[in-house]
């Protein structure tokens, strides 16, 4: 796969992994705030954003989108990096790690979870799979979603976060789209894995995001052997482009201790 992607800095590589149905642009700041210190790299993944899909695939699986990220760390030389990755940027993470442990020196699990889809989230999902398919769109997903995807400050007072999700969201490719919502309904329960997980963990998610709520998400970091619980304030599940500042602040304190 010919992903694209954005980079900047030097150092450390710090891989950010976008969420559904999203593309790069979300970690834009945080490229920005951390390429001081880090070679920050943010892809869209397959079918997503400006990376091609592959043609008459209906399926696209985490675990495909993970091997395509090691694919892309070859082009670019980068051996071993820290991969972070909000919500479905989160599930392909697990992936990652265990597809590609010598890969990985540190994830970042922003607004995410480990669990799989129950059956019925699943056949939500299928269906929604299937609209966009039909409706050759994305659109419909951008008004649906935006209340359960940001804060009641951010849609009252942040007019351009919502103008960039919006942007996100209806310019994204249909079949892409289509392939990924399928694959996250197959993917992995990792719950069990948790306890193996023996790298630093950076567990971060907005205060106000009910997707990944902070009571979830802070069990989740206890329940992995290095987890970190960071809480971001002023923000729902689109934490890095909610509060930008807290959530790179959150990174680099993360790094700095576990260099
Ligand atoms: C995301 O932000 O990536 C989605 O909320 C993931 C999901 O639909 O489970």
């Amino acid at each position: 796969m010919n992903l694209n992607y954005e980079e900047k800095g030097t150092g450390k590589a710090l891989l950010l992994i976008h969420g559904f149905p999203f593309d790069q642009t979300m970690w834009d700041e945080q490229r920005e705030l951390l390429s001081d210190t880090f070679r920050v790299v943010t892809p869209d993944l397959r079918g997503m954003g400006k990376s091609p899909s592959v043609e008459s695939q209906k399926v696209t699986t985490m675990a495909d989108l993970a091997d395509d990220l090691v694919e892309l760390l070859d082009r670019l030389g980068i051996e071993t990096c820290t991969y972070g990755g909000l919500s479905m940027g989160g599930y392909v993470g697990w992936e990652f790690w265990r597809r590609h442990p010598d890969r990985l020196d540190k994830l970042i699990l922003c607004d995410t979870n480990a669990a799989a889809d129950t059956p019925e989230n699943a056949a939500q999902r299928c269906a929604t799979a299937d609209r966009v398919e039909q409706e050759k769109s994305v659109a419909f997903l951008a008004d649906g979603m935006a209340s359960k995807l940001m804060a009641p400050q951010t849609l009252a007072e942040k007019p351009l976060v919502m103008e960039k999700y919006r942007r996100m969201v209806e310019k994204n490719n249909p079949p892409g789209v289509a392939a990924v919502a399928r694959g996250m309904a197959q993917r992995h329960d990792f719950r069990p894995n948790l306890r193996e997980i023996d790298c630093p963990v950076l567990v971060l998610t907005g205060e106000s995001d009910v997707l990944s709520p902070p009571e979830a998400m802070r069990a989740l970091a206890d329940a992995l052997p290095h987890g970190h619980f960071v809480e971001i304030p002023h923000a729902g599940h689109l934490a890095p482009m909610e509060n930008p500042q807290a959530v790179a602040d959150a990174i680099r304190h993360f790094m700095k201790i576990h260099p």
